[in-house]
Formats: C-alpha cells, structure tokens, sequence
C-alpha cells in the first residue's frame, strides 16, 4: 500500500448519477498496481473505495456512482483539486487463469475493474466476450471501449431499453458457451446467480463496507470455504470455488 497525491484532471458525468474520474498521479512513472483505489475526501472519516478501470504510467482512471454523501462531495471536485490516494490495495483477477476464450459478466459499474481486465486478457491474445447488465439505457457505461476490444458485448438492461430485455442471466442464455473461464462484477446477488449459471472455473471481485481497507480492522469479512476473508486484503477477487455461495 502507498500513499500518493492525485491531482484531478477531469471529473465528468457519463451516464445517469455515472462520474468517469481521471486522476494525474505525483510522479509521472507511477503505475498503480492492485485492484482499487482508497480515496480521502475532506470532512469525512472514512476513505471510499473505488475500482480502477484504467490505467497507464502517471494516471488513473476511475468509474463511480453517486450512491451517498462521500461520492456527492466527490462529483463536486474540479478539474485541478487534490486527493489524497491510497494505491496499490487489494487482489486483481487473474488473467493467466483463462487459457484461451473469457466471458466477463457485470453488473452495473461492475464493468469498470472487469475493463482493465479485458485489456489485460487482449495483451495476452485471449478471445473475449463481455456481458455488461444496466437497469437502463441512460445507465450504460464503457459500452464503446468493450466493443473495441471484444469479440462479442451483450447488453441487458432490467427495463429493455436496450440490448436483452432482463437480468445478465437472461443475456447468458442467449449466448454459445466456450469460454473456458469467467469473470464477474456488479451486485451480490447477481454475481451468486451468474455463478450458479455458469458451471465452468470463473472468479468474482465481492464487495463489502470498508472501515481501514488495508487488512486491519476485519470489518469486511465474507465468509469462504477456507473460514472468513477480508475482502480488501484477500480479494476484492476470490475463485468461484472459495466462495460458500
Ligand atoms: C473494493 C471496492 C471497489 C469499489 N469500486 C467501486 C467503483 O468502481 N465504483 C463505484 O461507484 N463504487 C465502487 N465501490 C462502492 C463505493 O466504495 C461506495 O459506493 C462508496 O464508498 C459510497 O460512499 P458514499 O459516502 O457515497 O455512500 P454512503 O453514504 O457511505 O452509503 C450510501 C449507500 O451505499 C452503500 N455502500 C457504501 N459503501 C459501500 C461499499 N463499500 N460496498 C457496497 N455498498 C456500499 C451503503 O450501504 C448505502 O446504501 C467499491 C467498493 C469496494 C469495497
Ligand atoms: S476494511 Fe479493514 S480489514 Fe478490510
């Protein structure tokens, strides 16, 4: 884990109550490894964690969703402001463990870490297909950067406004399996019923409420066959197999 300053370079509305947020690191060569971000934000206690979408040498990309006060007060910082960052935190998916074809199944913003993935799974020549669920059209997000990377992209969306009309499982059913490994991300019971759907390996990023995010305080705990894991430490991403769904 390290402490960085980012200085705001955009903060800009994409979608419905959807912000994209382009961080400029202190140092320029600073590639933020792990899988999300811990951000500061002035009067609150609490740091909010966010999941990297993208990244490249001195700069990071951010997707999030005003749900509460810390991402209100967020969606009203400007271009030019300071944050303090925590970088480096939390277990990313494991690319090398889809050996030739990846389907990957989000939820809502679950698409933004399950992005970077993909890019990752391109380097590596992998076949991709995503499966990116909404609740509506105005909800979509990242659909143009899936479909310039992936062989295939299914939108579902709960009130058919665009692409299938229902869940992402209803999406699933629509496709020719062959893909040999999965990946999910969005709410938790979407990612129980995808990986009830789906029989073959896969993994899910969970996502808890955070108190420290750096393994201290055990207050994001899931339960998992090997006893209970702390989410920001030991995932956010755990194989399909260790999870007690
Ligand atoms: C590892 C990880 C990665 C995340 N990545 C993203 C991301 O890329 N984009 C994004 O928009 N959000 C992401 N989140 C969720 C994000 O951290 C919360 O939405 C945010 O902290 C809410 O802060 P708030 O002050 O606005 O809301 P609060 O006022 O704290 O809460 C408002 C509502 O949001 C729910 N909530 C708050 N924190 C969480 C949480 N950690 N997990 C689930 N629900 C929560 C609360 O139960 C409540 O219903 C991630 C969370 C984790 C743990
Ligand atoms: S949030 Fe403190 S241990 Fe995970």
């Amino acid at each position: 884990m390290e402490k960085h300053r980012f200085t705001i370079e955009s903060n800009r509305t994409v979608a419905a109550l959807t912000h994209r947020l382009v961080l400029k690191a202190d140092d320029p060569e600073l590639v933020v490894g792990g899988e999300f971000v811990n951000l500061s934000l002035d009067g609150f206690f609490l740091r909010r964690p966010l999941s990297l979408c993208d990244r490249e040498p001195g700069r990071i990309t951010l997707l999030y969703k005003t749900v509460g006060k810390g991402t209100e007060a967020l969606s009203a910082l400007r271009e030019g402001e300071v944050l303090d960052v925590l970088t480096g935190l939390g277990k990313g998916f494991d690319a090398a463990a889809c050996r030739k074809r990846a389907l990957l199944v989000a939820g809502g913003l679950g698409a933004a870490p399950l992005y970077l993935l993909c890019k990752e799974l391109k380097e590596r020549g992998r076949h991709v297909t995503a499966v990116l669920g909404f609740n509506k059209a105005e909800e979509i997000v990242l659909e143009e950067e899936f479909r310039a990377l992936c062989d295939k992209v299914v939108l579902a969306t709960l009130d058919g406004s665009a692409g299938v009309k229902g869940f992402v499982t209803d999406a699933l059913s629509t496709l020719d399996p062959g893909w040999d490994y999965f990946y999910t991300c969005g709410p938790l019971v979407m990612m129980k019923a995808v990986c009830r759907a789906l029989e073959g390996p896969g993994e899910a990023s969970l996502e808890e409420r955070m108190g420290c995010g750096a393994g201290f305080c055990y207050c994001c705990t899931c339960e998992t066959v090997s006893g209970p894991k702390r989410v920001c430490m030991d995932g956010p991403v755990f194989k399909k197999e260790e999870l007690t769904w």
